[in-house]
């Protein structure tokens, strides 16, 4: 088991999988790390439902069908064009950094941008993948939201420190009614993201670049 520092100084996002799935009791150790997330009043309000095997096969169909077709039912929305001044270097420069440094596309170069972008519908090829619900309650979903990041982080660091790997993914919520009909999930839960898991090809070169930060004093202000 990796170290704190190391653990969390070493996570990245996972952009590619080996098909090799993870054990049942691999998976339910990284389930009772995540429980351990705080929440507020201690509600722990994740609802999450993982998917390997032949139902992972199936949601790869339909979302690989809806996608294509354009048919996209997310409960919350996203859009990145959103994300104006100090933020917007950020995520171009994200974006660079997947399509050029991981895959090798150019900018210019639109069929391998959808190539790679096509991707996300198979989790990058993961063997699992948790879908992270949360109840909806009146005017609450921001609150909620806090703790099902908390839980989301302390899952994708579990993976980390015990040699797994993931990738939290909003693409995955892109298509909520489906794939709670397919999951038989309650209308009454609204779909936040999901991650794709299992393990890595570190000999791939998506695995090999990890997107750096800005410096700490651009996000804190310490008073004395
Ligand atoms: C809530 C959330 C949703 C994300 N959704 C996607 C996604 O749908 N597809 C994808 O390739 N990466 C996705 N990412 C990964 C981010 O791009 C990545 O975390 C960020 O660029 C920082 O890189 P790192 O995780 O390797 O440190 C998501 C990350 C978060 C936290």
């Amino acid at each position: 088991m990796l170290d704190f520092e190391t653990t969390v100084r070493t996570r990245q996002s996972i952009r590619k999988f080996l098909p090799t799935p993870m054990t049942e009791q691999e998976i339910k150790q990284i389930l009772a790390d995540a429980q351990n997330a705080p929440s507020a009043c201690n509600t722990q309000p994740w609802l999450v439902h993982i998917a390997s095997g032949e139902t992972l096969k199936r949601l790869h169909k339909i979302i690989g069908e809806r996608f294509h077709a354009g048919q996209f039912t997310p409960d919350f929305e996203f859009d990145q064009m959103k994300y104006g001044g100090i933020y917007e270097p950020r995520w171009r420069n994200q974006y660079a950094h997947v399509f050029t440094t991981s895959f090798g596309v150019e900018r210019e170069d639109k069929a391998g941008r959808a190539t790679v972008i096509e991707q996300n519908i198979t989790g990058y090829g993961a063997a699992h993948m948790a879908f992270l619900f949360m109840p909806a309650i009146d005017n609450h979903d921001v609150n909620i939201a806090n703790d099902m990041g908390m839980y989301s982080q302390t899952f994708l660091l579990s993976l980390t420190a015990r040699g797994f790997g993931g990738i939290p993914m909003l693409f995955l919520g892109l298509f909520a009614d489906d794939i709670r009909k397919e999951l038989g999930v309650s209308s009454d839960y609204k779909l936040l993201h999901g991650i794709a898991f299992g393990h890595p090809d570190w000999d791939a070169m998506q695995n090999k670049h990890h997107l750096g930060r800005v410096p700490v004093e651009d996000s804190v202000v310490l008073h004395w």
